[in-house]
C-alpha cells in the first residue's frame, strides 16, 4: 500500500528490512536543513519528515519551535522510561502557553479562580500518589460498566445521521460521540455539548505551542469558564456524593484535572482519523466489516488503526540536567518532544509500518499511548469508545466517500495532535 500522504517526494525506499514496498521520502537532507515541524505542510504530511529525522537525525533540534525532537522508537522509550531526568512536569507547565505564560497564569488567578497546575503532569513521588488516586476513576470496572451506555449513546447519534447520506465527519460523528462519552463518564448533562467542546480546545491549545497572544487570551476566558464550572460542580458534588466520574475524582481530592478535558480531544482525533482511513482506503474499510462482529478481531483492528494513524503528535519533556539520548547530548533545561508518531512509523520495529496491519505481531509496541510511568491512564476508555464507534459504523453505514479532494483536507496546525479541521463525507445507511 503507497501512502498517498508523501505525494511527489515520495521513492521506494528499502525499509532497512529487506523490503522493497514501503513507501519514504526522498529529499531527507533539505528536510532536515530547511524543514520545522511548525510547517504547516509538514503538520499535514509528517511522514517523510519523520523518516528523515529517524534515519538522518533522529535527535534533532528543531530551530522553530526551540525543542528536540526524539523521532526513534528505542529513543523515546528510553525518555518516557526515565521520568526522573526528563520532566513531564517542566516539559508540559514550560510549553503551556508558550510566549505568554505570566499573562496566562495571571488570566486564570484573576478570572477562574486561580491558576492550578494540572495535577497529574506532575514527576514523582508526587505523580506517583496522584496517579494512584485517580486509578480508581478509569479501573476496568468503571469502563465496562459504561460500556453499555457509551455503546447506546454512539448508535444514537450514528442513527440520527444514517439517512442525512451525508455529513461533516468530524462536527457531525467524531466530536459529539466524544462529547456524549465524556458527559457519561463524568455524569454530566447532555446539554453542556457545545461548551465542553470549546473547553477541550481551548486546553489543547496551550500545549500546542502555535497560538498567537489573541488566542491564548480567548482560550484563556473558555479556560476560566471550565474552572469556573468545575468548582461549583465539585462544590455540588461534595454534598451529594454520586456515581459518577466527576465524584470519583472529587472524592479522590484531585484538584481540577484539566488533563481529563483536553484527552477528549484525543479521542475526538481517533475518531476522526478513522473515518478518513474508512473514506480513502477501501481495504481498511472492508477489513473492519470482516472484524466487526468478531471481538478479538476488532481489537486487533483498533489497536492498528491507532498505530497506523496515532491521534498523538508529540507530547513534552525536559532533561533536568545535561544528558545523552541516542547518542546526542542534551543540555539541561532544554525542551524535548517525544515525536510518538514517528516512533510508531520506526521500521526496526514495525516492518512496514504504512502498511495497515492488524495481524502485525508486536502491536503491544505501539507509543499511542505513550509508556512508562506516564503511560495514558484513559487507555481502556479510549480502546473501548474506538472499538464502539468503528463497530456501529460498521452496522449502519456503507459506501464511506471523501466529499472532497483529499488535497483539501486539512489538519489543526497543533504539533500535540493530527486532528482533521473537517471531514466532509457521504455515505449510505448499510442495507440489511
Ligand atoms: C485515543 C485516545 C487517547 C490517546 C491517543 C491518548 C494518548 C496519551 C498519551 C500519548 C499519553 C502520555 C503522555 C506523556 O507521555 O506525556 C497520555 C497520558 C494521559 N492520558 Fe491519554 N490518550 C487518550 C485518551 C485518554 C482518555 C479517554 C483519558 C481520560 C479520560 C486520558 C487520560 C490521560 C491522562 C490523565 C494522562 C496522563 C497520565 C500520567 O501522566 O500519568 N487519555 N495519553
Amino acid at each position: 500500500m503507497v501512502d498517498k500522504e508523501d505525494g511527489p517526494m515520495a521513492t521506494t525506499a528499502t525499509d532497512g528490512q529487506g523490503s522493497e514496498k514501503c513507501p519514504y521520502g526522498g529529499n531527507a537532507d533539505t528536510l532536515i536543513k530547511e524543514g520545522s515541524f511548525t510547517d504547516p505542510e509538514i503538520l499535514a504530511h509528517p511522514r517523510a519528515f519523520y523518516w528523515a529525522m529517524r534515519h538522518k537525525d533522529p535527535v534533532h533540534f528543531d530551530e522553530s519551535l526551540g525543542s528536540w525532537l526524539i523521532t526513534r522508537h528505542e529513543d523515546i522509550w528510553a525518555v518516557q522510561s526515565d521520568p526522573i531526568t526528563f520532566s513531564v512536569n517542566l516539559g508540559y507547565h514550560h510549553q503551556q502557553a508558550q510566549g505568554f505564560q505570566e499573562e496566562f497564569r495571571q488570566y486564570l488567578r484573576d478570572h477562574g479562580g486561580g491558576y492550578f497546575p494540572d495535577a497529574i503532569m506532575s514527576d514523582p513521588p508526587y505523580h506517583t500518589r496522584i496517579r494512584n488516586l485517580m486509578q480508581a476513576a478509569f479501573s476496568a470496572h468503571r469502563v465496562k460498566e459504561l460500556e453499555p451506555r457509551i455503546e447506546a449513546a454512539i448508535s444514537g447519534l450514528i442513527e440520527e445521521i444514517a439517512d442525512k447520506g451525508q455529513c461533516d465527519a468530524v462536527d457531525d460523528f467524531a466530536v459529539p460521540i466524544t462529547i456524549r462519552v465524556i458527559c457519561e463518564q463524568l455524569g454530566l448533562d447532555h446539554g453542556m455539548a457545545k461548551k465542553i467542546s470549546r473547553w477541550s480546545q481551548a486546553v489543547t491549545a496551550q500545549i500546542g505551542r502555535m497560538q498567537t497572544r489573541e488566542q491564548m487570551l480567548e482560550h484563556a476566558q473558555e479556560i476560566c469558564d471550565l474552572q469556573n464550572f468545575l468548582i461549583a460542580e465539585m462544590k455540588d458534588r461534595e454534598a451529594t456524593p454520586r456515581e459518577d466520574m466527576i465524584s470519583d475524582i472529587v472524592h479522590a481530592e484531585v484538584t481540577l484535572e484539566d488533563g481529563t478535558k483536553e484527552k477528549l480531544t484525543f479521542e475526538a482525533t481517533a475518531l476522526g482519523n478513522m473515518m478518513l482511513l474508512l473514506a480513502t482506503q477501501p481495504d481498511v474499510d472492508k477489513m473492519l466489516r470482516e472484524a466487526a462482529d468478531d471481538e478479538r478481531k476488532l481489537n486487533r483492528f483498533v489497536e492498528e488503526l491507532l498505530r497506523n494513524e496515532p491521534p498523538v503528535r508529540a507530547l513534552s519533556r525536559m532533561a533536568v540536567r545535561d544528558v545523552e539520548v541516542g547518542g546526542v547530548m542534551i543540555p539541561k533545561g532544554a525542551h524535548m518532544l517525544l515525536v510518538y508518531g514517528s516512533g510508531n512509523d520506526d521500521e526496526k520495529v514495525f516492518a512496514c509500518p504504512r502498511d495497515f496491519d492488524p495481524n502485525r505481531p508486536n502491536m503491544a509496541h505501539s507509543v499511542t499511548f505513550g509508556g512508562g510511568p506516564h503511560k495514558c491512564i484513559g487507555i481502556s476508555l479510549a480502546r473501548m469508545e474506538v472499538k464502539v464507534a468503528a463497530r456501529e459504523v460498521a452496522r449502519r453505514l456503507e459506501n464511506i466517500r471523501l466529499a472532497i479532494p483529499e488535497s483539501e483536507v486539512r489538519y489543526l496546525p497543533t504539533v500535540a495532535t493530527r486532528t482533521l479541521v473537517t471531514l466532509p463525507i457521504t455515505y449510505s445507511r448499510r442495507a440489511g
